[in-house]
């Protein structure tokens, strides 16, 4: 089984102080830096770019973890490689050649890495052509959109699928994972777990962080 990472996903953040929220979960003990970019057109929901991605690069060391849900994913293979993400997740369900954007990445941005994500409703087997190629798999457990949403138990049955016939993949799960949640996920097998509102609705940010990376232990 690979290492435990925590992803605090930045959207349930405020996003008028983004680079001192990211500096101040590092030293939480965040492993990752979860950014969620949306284009208003794979999900109902508009967010941030790649350029926001490369003014954060400025001042931040850490690892940036970015989650594209979009329905191009290879028109910005080249605008988050350049802007300095250190992942770049784009779904299975997206309209471009899963091939053509992992090959894009891995002939172009060495210091990129690239993940895919599979949504609630669309069979794992979907992407097991690509899981060999992959740096990590994300099994979303609520429809991508939205933080705040309730977890999908039914989508655990992917990760615990997938973690047997992939001992050592990195297995990420993104939505609705709180204290309540993230025991039954781990159990299936995800090791990089993202939380959005769970860390910053906590009263202490620092603790919670602290309280979800010791449950994510094996
Ligand atoms: C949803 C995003 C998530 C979201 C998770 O589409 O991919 O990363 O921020 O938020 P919570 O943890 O609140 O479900
Ligand atoms: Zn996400």
């Amino acid at each position: 089984m690979p290492h435990a990472k925590i992803a605090p996903s930045l959207l349930s953040g405020d996003f008028g102080k983004l680079a001192d929220e990211c500096k101040m979960l590092l030293e939480f003990g965040a492993n990752y830096l979860h950014m969620d970019v949306m284009d208003g057109h794979f999900v109902p929901n508009l967010t941030i770019g790649a350029p926001v991605i490369s003014s954060l690069r400025k001042h931040i060391d850490g690892y940036i973890d970015c989650h594209l849900m979009v329905t191009h994913p290879l028109q910005w293979v080249d605008d988050f490689g350049k802007a300095g993400a250190n992942n770049f997740t784009f779904h299975v369900e997206s309209e471009d050649d899963p091939s053509q954007v992992i090959t894009k990445i891995r002939n172009n941005y060495k210091n990129m890495n690239v993940s895919m994500a599979i949504k609630p409703d669309t069979p794992v087997e979907k992407i097991l052509p690509y899981v060999d190629q992959l740096d990590m798999v994300l099994v979303m457990t609520v429809e991508p959109g939205f933080g705040g949403q309730a977890f999908l138990t039914s989508c655990l049955s992917k990760v615990a699928y997938l973690r047997e016939r992939y001992p050592d993949l990195d297995i990420q799960v993104d939505g609705g994972l709180s204290m309540d949640t993230i025991d039954a996920a781990v159990k299936a097998g995800a090791n990089v777990v993202v939380a959005g509102s769970a860390i910053f609705k906590a009263n202490s940010l620092s603790q919670m962080i602290k309280a979800l990376k010791s449950r994510i232990i094996q």
